[in-house]
């Protein structure tokens, strides 16, 4: 795993953003992760000054959807596909058939959780995986258990992903209680996987992570550690205990 720590949200995002940049210029047709939450807003928006700025074509390019609530409305503005609507997919020359989300749709037919995953396989899986991760250590919602699902499965949320969550929903009374989420398999099967933590809210996970040297399902994004091609980029306020176990001894960018 190489581990980037940067001064703060600002610069994390604009690294973060840079490599989603270079994947598209190397294979304009890339297949991209998308995830959602806090922490990659800002890495979309600057996506979004580079097209504005000619910097990048999304024509060939497709993304797929990391995980979605259960319950809610596809256009309902607590939504993950609403979010990425707004902050990205909307904002940028994607076509339409190149945005492939994860919606109540796909349980109308039961089995077709796993079409979701066999549609990323036909379309010739994914290039770069955006991730976050939870003060529990969820990557997805794949949360914290004794099992992991492998393929994308309805996840009952964990008690602290749904206190944290909570406070970003408009209607703090529809916070779901399970969502859909590519599974931990699903999420492996990326080529290159980028995970983003910001904040002194993630100091703790961060620590434990990345110090972890067994891997668990109690903190599911320790499986990670076992892709070969995985960028952790961290800012210094989420880096914070895991560089005081470690001394200064860090690759260190502005
Ligand atoms: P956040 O969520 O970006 O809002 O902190 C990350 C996650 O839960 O995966």
């Amino acid at each position: 795993m190489d581990i980037i720590v940067t001064d703060d949200h600002d610069a994390l995002s604009n690294k973060a953003s840079e490599i989603i940049l270079e994947c598209i210029h190397q294979k304009p047709g890339s297949v991209l992760g998308l995830a959602t939450g806090r922490t990659p807003v800002e890495t979309y928006r600057k996506l979004v000054q580079a097209y504005e700025a000619d910097r990048v074509d999304f024509s060939h390019v497709k993304v797929f959807h990391l995980d979605e609530y259960l319950g809610l409305d596809k256009d309902d503005s607590d939504s993950y596909s609403y979010y990425l609507h707004e902050t990205l997919l909307d904002k940028v020359n994607l076509r339409k058939e190149n945005i492939h989300l994860i919606s109540e749709r796909l349980l109308e037919k039961r089995r077709s959780l796993h079409h979701y995953d066999r549609l990323i396989d036909r379309n010739g899986g994914i290039d770069l995986q955006l991730l976050g991760i939870g003060s529990n250590g969820h990557i997805g919602f794949n949360e914290p258990d004794t099992d992991l699902y492998l393929d994308t499965h309805i996840a009952k949320l964990a008690k602290e992903t749904i206190r944290t969550n909570r406070t970003l929903f408009n209607d703090k009374s529809k916070m779901p209680s399970k969502a859909i989420t590519m599974g931990i398999r699903s999420v492996f099967k990326a080529r290159r996987i980028i995970l983003l933590a910001s904040g002194p809210d993630k100091s703790d996970i961060m620590n434990d992570f990345i110090h972890s040297e067994t891997i668990t399902p109690s903190i599911p994004a320790t499986f990670l550690k076992l892709h070969g091609n995985v960028t952790v980029i961290i800012d210094k306020a989420a880096a914070q205990k895991y560089l005081d176990k470690k001394g200064n001894d860090h690759d260190h960018i502005n």
